[in-house]
């Protein structure tokens, strides 16, 4: 498969919005929320670069079309379990595509009353916009091609690759 992103590049990009996440927030606290299953190796890098008193939670959506048609539809299966109220939350998301699934839970997690919450992507796909959402930081903003990797799955595969690839069209199977 194509590289689109080497693991050393990605690093330095996490490296990067670990920098500026530990800047904005000096002195004050985070909770890291991470959209299942695809953010996770995100997360969990980030989580490292981050100097300053931070806990975690995971939260899981189901979008109606898989494959790589988003059909619209969003749907909570997994809340968080962390009280947010009066906390800065940060959401960690794999990808911004069509905007959908954060503009949800951003709605959804706004009812917990946190402090501030910002959205921190590692990819960003502007072209394929529905709904205006923006990312506070984002690593990279990548072309309209279908990629896997670093936790980007196709049907569940992939996500364990190192590097983030461009899936070609003979390759779904
Ligand atoms: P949105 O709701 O369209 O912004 O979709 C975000 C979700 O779609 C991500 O969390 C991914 O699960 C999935 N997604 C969008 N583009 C890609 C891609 O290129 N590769 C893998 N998953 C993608
Ligand atoms: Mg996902």
């Amino acid at each position: 498969m194509e590289v689109l992103l080497k693991r050393q590049e990605i690093s330095t990009a996490v490296a990067r919005i670990g920098k500026q996440i530990s800047r904005d927030f000096t002195g004050e606290s985070v909770v890291l929320i991470g959209v299942l299953k695809g953010a996770c190796l995100f997360l969990s890098d980030l989580a490292r670069q981050i100097d300053l008193n931070a806990t975690f939670d995971f939260i899981a959506v189901r979008s109606y079309g898989t494959k790589k048609v988003t059909a619209g539809e969003v749907q909570l299966i997994k809340d968080v379990t962390t009280p947010l109220r009066d906390q800065n939350v940060i959401l960690v998301e794999d990808i911004l595509d069509t905007g959908l699934t954060l503009t949800f839970l951003r709605k959804h997690l706004q009812q917990h009353q946190p402090r501030s919450m910002k959205i921190a992507t590692l990819l960003d796909k502007p072209s394929r916009r529905m709904v205006p959402v923006e990312a506070d930081y984002v690593g990279f903003k990548v072309p309209d091609r279908f990629v896997v990797g670093y936790g980007l799955d196709f049907n569940e595969r992939f996500r364990n690759l190192p590097d983030i690839c461009v899936l070609e069209e003979g390759e779904q199977q």
